[in-house]
Formats: C-alpha cells, sequence, structure tokens
C-alpha cells in the first residue's frame, strides 16, 4: 500500500504489523517485557496495527462483567505503555464485525485435521472441562485477524508459531482456490523478547495463573513489587554471572534489568559483586518503568470517555481497511453481494 505524505509526494511504503493480545488475568512484568515492549519497536518505522483480541478470549468460559472489564483495563494499559493510537490503530477486535465474517470463511478453508495438530488447543482442552467449539477453530480468527489487514509480518511469541504457519497455510489455499486475496504473512520474532521467570520458581516462566509472590503484576502497589524483588530467589555460590541454565535466579534478575534498562545482560553481571545490590537496582529500574505507565493508566481509567473515543477512532482506521479485505474475499468465494 502507498501511503501520501502530507505534500503529496509519494513516501516510503511501510510495512504493515498486526499483532493481538488477549484481555485474560492481569498483566505482569512477563507480558510487558516479552511481548508489549516490543509492541513499541514498530512505531516509528512500520504501519502497526494491534488489537485486543476479546472474541478469542470467549474460546474459555468467562465472566462476562469481568470479561468487559479486563477489555477496557487491557486497551487503557496498552496505551499507557506507549501503544499511542496517534500512531498506530490500536482497537477492540469484537468492534470490527469483519473478523467474525472473515472468521467463517477460514474455518472452511482449514482442515478438521489440520486444526486436531495445533498444540495450543491440545494444552487448553487438556486443562479444561468443556471444551468449546471456538476454542477449536481459535486458529481460523486468528488468520482472520491477521489476513484483513494485509499485514506484512506479526510479532509474536515463539508459542505462537503453529499458528502463524497455519494462517500462512490458509491464506495461500485460499489464494490458490479463489485467485489473489491475502497477503502471506511472515513470522517475527522480536530480537531482544526478554522470557522473565518467576521471581520465587526462576526455572519456570512468570505467569498470571499462578498468584504468587514470585510474579509482578504492572498494576501492583509499586511498595509490594520492590519487595517481591527483593525477596527474589538467587542461589549460594554468591557470584554475580549470567549463566541461565546454573544460575537461573541470578540470571532472571539480570535480564530484567536489562530489559527495563535497555542493557545487555552479560554487561551488567559485570558491574555486581553482590546479590543484594543486584536485587536493589533492579527494584529501582523496574519501579521506575511502571510508575508512569501506572500514573498514565490512572489517568485514563478515570476518564472512559477518552478511552472510549480513542478505541473508536481505532475501531473506524482498522475497519476501513477490514472492509475492503472482507469485500474482495467474499467476492472471490463466490457470495452474491448484499
Ligand atoms: N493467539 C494469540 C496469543 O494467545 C493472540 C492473538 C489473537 C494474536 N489473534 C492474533 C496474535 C493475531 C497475533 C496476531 O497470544
Amino acid at each position: 500500500m502507498r501511503r501520501w505524505g502530507p505534500t503529496r509526494l509519494p513516501c516510503r511504503a511501510m510495512a504493515r504489523v498486526f499483532s493481538g493480545i488477549q484481555p485474560s488475568g492481569d498483566l505482569h512484568l512477563g507480558n510487558l517485557l516479552g511481548a508489549l515492549v516490543p509492541w513499541l519497536d514498530y512505531l516509528e518505522e512500520h504501519d502497526a496495527v494491534y488489537c485486543v483480541v476479546d472474541l478469542h478470549a470467549l474460546t474459555l468460559p468467562k465472566d462476562p462483567a469481568e470479561l468487559q472489564a479486563r477489555t477496557l483495563e487491557l486497551a487503557q494499559l496498552l496505551i499507557a505503555i506507549g501503544i499511542d493510537p496517534e500512531r498506530c490503530t490500536l482497537f477492540v477486535q469484537s468492534h470490527v464485525p469483519q473478523h467474525s465474517q472473515l472468521a467463517w470463511l477460514m474455518e472452511c478453508t482449514v482442515s478438521f485435521g489440520e486444526l486436531s495438530r495445533m498444540t495450543a488447543f491440545k494444552d487448553k482442552s487438556d486443562r479444561s472441562e468443556f471444551i468449546s467449539g471456538g476454542l477449536f477453530t481459535y486458529p481460523a480468527l486468528q488468520a482472520a485477524d491477521i489476513l484483513l489487514y494485509n499485514t506484512a509480518m506479526v510479532p509474536v511469541g515463539d508459542d505462537q508459531r503453529q499458528h502463524i504457519e497455519i494462517t500462512r497455510d490458509i491464506a495461500e489455499r485460499f489464494n490458490s482456490r479463489y485467485g489473489e486475496t491475502f497477503v502471506v504473512p511472515e513470522h517475527v520474532i522480536g530480537p531482544v523478547a526478554a522470557r522473565v521467570m518467576d521471581l520465587k520458581r526462576p526455572e519456570r516462566k512468570m505467569s498470571k495463573s499462578e498468584e504468587s509472590a514470585g510474579t509482578v503484576l504492572v498494576l501492583d502497589d509499586l511498595a509490594v513489587t520492590a519487595k517481591k524483588f527483593k525477596r527474589a530467589v538467587t542461589d549460594s555460590d554468591n557470584e554475580v554471572r549470567y549463566d541461565r541454565e546454573n544460575k537461573p535466579g541470578v540470571a532472571n534478575l539480570l535480564d530484567i534489568l536489562g530489559a527495563a534498562t535497555g542493557e545487555a545482560p552479560e554487561a551488567l553481571a559485570a558491574k555486581y559483586e553482590q546479590y543484594g545490590a543486584l536485587k536493589v537496582d533492579t527494584a529501582d529500574a523496574v519501579v521506575a518503568l511502571l510508575e508512569p505507565i501506572q500514573a498514565r493508566y490512572n489517568e485514563l481509567a478515570q476518564d472512559p470517555g477518552e478511552t472510549t473515543r480513542l478505541l473508536r477512532l481505532g475501531a473506524q482506521k482498522a475497519q476501513e481497511v477490514a472492509a475492503a479485505t472482507y469485500e474482495r474475499a467474499r467476492k472471490n468465494v463466490g457470495l452474491v453481494a448484499p
């Protein structure tokens, strides 16, 4: 797609980036540093489209009031982190009806066998009592999300690799059956995406399902956060060295400090002799990172009208692109124009 600058001279086409996040559970430091901070990298030189995927959240049973509150909270948090609706497109998935519409065409393009091979489905269905049809067809909706925007790149964690691959397969199959309709996207794993581990059990990923002293929530009281770092598990050999395998607790602190300050964990290790000082500095860096995020979040949380305005704007921008793509798909597949 060509973009035209204010002087009407053609400027460089910016590659479209799309990513999504589910409004489920409290946002923790692992989500922030691992998934969301990398999103900020695409605000300058890409056409970034970011989405709160509330329809995907419905694939597992949810309390309606909680889903609603969490969707708004997550959108506000994204804005507070710096996902600036003026510099990108930020919207809620259910506000753009083409996601559900295209998902049906995707479901009819993907096979039962392909969906059965998704490891995310196997994991989630093993853990839940009620396995919805939506949980099974989840990847078809995700493919619709991505393909609606002629997406070139999808920055997501490694756990999403299979979902991006199936999206590519669906796009290619649709294009070969019905003629060129979709751009086939690439998977991008951010080069610096930090893997944040639990502060108490550093051999496990930090997770929101585990309400523990080892999980730091983005909206936690900052004094509590600082305390959690001071009580983080290290080891008994008293040497600050970056060694994920043998010294997971210390390496995790170095990774977090590095992600919060933009420095390399190996270089940081050389600056410390004692665990105590490393913990204090990591706590301080995380508090400094979270303080302005919480302040901006609180502002937005007190002004729901502003959030609504920003999300409407986002949905409008998204829909312009989504409607054109859906129309192309509808026509190519042979559905009669309404
Ligand atoms: N499945 C993704 C996750 O669990 C969320 C998601 C939904 C997504 N639609 C997307 C990610 C489109 C990237 C692009 O993290």
